[in-house]
């Protein structure tokens, strides 16, 4: 018999400090994304297209991976003016939103004088940007010219100095330099911060067995749950406990599974519980063996599993002061509040994703 069900995890953390500086003005908080130290995962670069710009400074420049870990900003400039500290730095940061959108004014940062604030915010890395573009022992201004880079390795970012934690999630970040609301020039780079720490360990509890660890920020959860299906790709499936599930939403925030429950068998200790968990990767893909889970005498297994939600489930399918085994026989679901899975004894923290995960839940063989 087999269930699966799908789910969003998201984060518990709703609202945060964003900012460590008051010269950063956070004026969206992401709701919905975790926060932490982070790991910048550099995208692209482009030209400003929703902006109007004299273009006055044109940037060239792509990203050319260099090897299984390096990434080198390569491409061109070429400054028409001189940057000098009439202009101001503007920087305004879009963030990608759940269901895909981009968000604007996520972050917005702006600055008098962008030369000398360009430096200031670079810090030691503007030595390496500036030669990087042939630009030796640079100072302000940086003088009208054409610069050719010979390949800046994205690893020099990380020594900005710019906050080092951060919501994780994609980005989009502007970067302009502006005179009187009009704007000289501008560059999109697009990036994704992760979560620092690749691996972790797991569990904490040593029943489960973690075989693939996906790089994904990890942290306190909520769930969303999207739905419940057979499970189909299941070989040697006898179908001797069938499941008849559905969602159902009763308000704005609840949840419920309804539906029904037929034991052709006794549901005893005689079988296993298993659980196996696929996640989506980063290219929409499911990858099974994120999490796997499996455990001998099912129904004692299952009824310590839920702990506290034990009662409530089995009080939903009809079953007062239910014990070990479950008899054969059908069960019509009163309505299970999914909120009572947050009673389980599962891990509170987990590798957080926002987009779906999908879990498949085998009983028996
Ligand atoms: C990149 O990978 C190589 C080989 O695995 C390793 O020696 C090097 O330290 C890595 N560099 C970084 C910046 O992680
Ligand atoms: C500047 O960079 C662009 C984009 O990579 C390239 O097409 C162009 O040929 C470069 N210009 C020069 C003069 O190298
Ligand atoms: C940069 O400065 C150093 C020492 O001040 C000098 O030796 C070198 O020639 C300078 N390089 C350029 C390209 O001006």
């Amino acid at each position: 018999m087999a269930k699966m069900c799908k789910f969003l995890i998201i984060n518990l953390i709703v609202s945060l400090n964003l900012a460590n500086s008051e010269k950063y003005k956070p004026l969206f908080l992401p709701h919905f994304l975790p926060f932490g130290e982070y790991r910048a995962k550099y995208l692209g670069f482009a030209r400003c297209t929703s902006i109007q710009s004299h273009d006055k400074i044109i940037f060239n420049l792509y990203l050319s991976k260099t090897s299984i870990n390096t990434t080198e900003v390569k491409g061109n400039i070429t400054n028409y003016i001189v940057i000098d500290d009439s202009f101001n730095l503007e920087m305004n940061m879009a963030v990608k939103d759940s269901i895909g959108g981009w968000k604007d004014n996520a972050f917005v940062f702006k600055k008098p004088k962008a030369c000398s604030s360009f430096k200031q915010l670079l810090g030691t890395v503007w030595t390496q940007i500036m030669d990087s573009g042939g630009n030796y022992n640079a100072t302000c201004p940086i003088p009208m010219g054409f610069y050719k880079l010979s390949g800046l390795d994205t690893a020099v970012f990380a020594s900005v100095d710019f906050m080092k934690k951060f919501f994780y999630g994609s980005y989009k970040v502007r970067f302009f330099f502006t005179k009187n609301n009009e704007v000289y020039g501008c560059l999109v780079m697009a990036f994704l911060l992760i979560n620092f720490i690749v691996s972790l360990i797991f569990v904490n509890s040593e029943i489960y067995k973690p075989l693939l660890l996906p790089h994904l920020p990890f942290g306190e959860y909520r769930i969303n749950y999207l739905g419940l299906t057979r499970c189909t790709a299941m070989p040697l499936l006898v179908d001797k406990i069938l499941f008849n599930f559905y969602l159902s939403k009763k308000s704005a925030n609840t949840t419920e599974i309804r539906g029904n429950l037929t034991n052709f068998v006794q549901f005893d200790d005689s079988l296993n519980l298993e659980f196996n968990m696929a996640v989506k990767d980063s290219i929409g893909g499911w990858k099974d063996n994120a999490f796997v889970f499996k455990q001998p005498k099912a129904c004692t297994s299952l009824k310590k599993l839920f702990g506290k939600a034990w009662t409530h489930v089995m009080e939903g399918v009809g079953v007062y002061n239910a014990t070990c085994p479950i008899p054969v026989g059908l069960y019509k679901l009163s309505g299970i509040d999914t909120a009572v899975f947050s009673l389980i004894n599962f891990p509170k923290t987990l590798w957080l994703s926002y987009s779906s995960v999908k879990v498949k839940e085998t009983m028996g063989s």
